[in-house]
């Protein structure tokens, strides 16, 4: 029997902050759909436990990484060799924000912010070229899958100024490095999401569920869920997605598409 077009079976993926959040339900439909995948936390515990669920499904391997700075990106690279013995798509979810009026706004919270956000994204691209050069062909690219935001696409007023410029810059490397890439059978596209329930955005959620405010200002009017966000990294990785590269895609609810 053929594999379906979006069947990730034989897949090698490493997926940055994939213990939990966004990250973790992105690794989830990876695993669900064949990949082999690893994850990574800041925190032991949390990657035990994010490893021991999804491993139910399928092969996932663990690496613990605070991926503020450069060293931390190569020596993740260096891990993903070693453990997986090759990478076929790199999915940059790990990220950080900040918010507060601009009046408090400090200094410190720009260099930590566009580290992870942005810098480390292109590192561990750098450092993992030789896998994905190695994983990829003319039929079946290797993939790089940033994760952008809403907020690096157009003003959503959170008062979380490098967070929003750091999303910026992730959507501009995400096509500059489409464009130098495309020759090598590299895709590198951006998941752009909207509002979804986790750690990042428990201050918009009450004991009832989203700010009924935030809810009607999405046109689709909920919040996203982890198949939305899991089944759009599926495409962008599956052969499915092959002949995509260079785009920010949305999945917002309509706040980018309908704005
Ligand atoms: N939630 C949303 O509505 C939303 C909307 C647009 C974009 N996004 C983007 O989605 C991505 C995931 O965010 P989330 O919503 O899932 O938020 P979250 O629950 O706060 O998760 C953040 C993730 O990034 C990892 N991380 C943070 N700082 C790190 C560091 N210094 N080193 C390594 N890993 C680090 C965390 O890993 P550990 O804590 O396990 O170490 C965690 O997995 C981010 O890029 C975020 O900007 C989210």
């Amino acid at each position: 029997m053929t594999a379906g077009p979006f069947d990730l079976s034989g897949r090698k993926a490493l997926v940055t902050g994939g213990a939990q959040g966004l990250g973790r339900m992105i690794a989830e439909s990876l695993v669900a759909a064949g990949a082999e995948v690893m994850i990574t936390s800041r925190k032991q515990d949390a990657l035990d436990a994010a490893r021991a669920e999804l491993g139910r499904q399928g092969q996932v391997h663990g690496a613990v990484a605070d991926l503020s700075t450069p060293e931390a990106a190569k020596a993740l690279a260096d891990e993903v060799s070693r453990a997986m013995g090759g990478c076929a798509v790199l999915v940059n979810n790990a990220g950080k924000t900040f918010g507060a009026p601009i009046e408090s706004f400090p200094d410190k919270a720009w260099a930590g912010i566009m580290a992870v956000n942005v810098q480390t994204p292109f590192t561990l691209v750098r450092e993992l070229l030789p896998l994905l050069r190695a994983s990829a062909s003319a039929d079946d690219p290797a993939r790089v899958i940033n994760v952008g935001s809403v907020a690096g696409l157009r003003t959503e007023r959170l008062s979380a100024y490098s967070y929003s410029a750091s999303k910026a810059a992730i959507h501009m490397l995400t096509r500059d490095l489409a464009g130098d890439l495309a020759a090598d059978n590299i895709t590198v596209n951006a998941l752009v999401p909207g509002f979804f329930p986790t750690r990042m955005t428990a201050h918009m959620q009450g004991e009832d569920g989203a700010d009924p405010a935030l809810l009607a200002h999405i046109p689709l009017k909920r919040l996203g869920r982890a198949g939305d966000i899991g089944g759009a990294a599926v495409f962008l990785s599956s052969r499915a997605g092959s002949y995509v590269t260079g785009v920010l895609l949305p999945v917002d609810g309509g706040l980018a598409g309908c704005g």
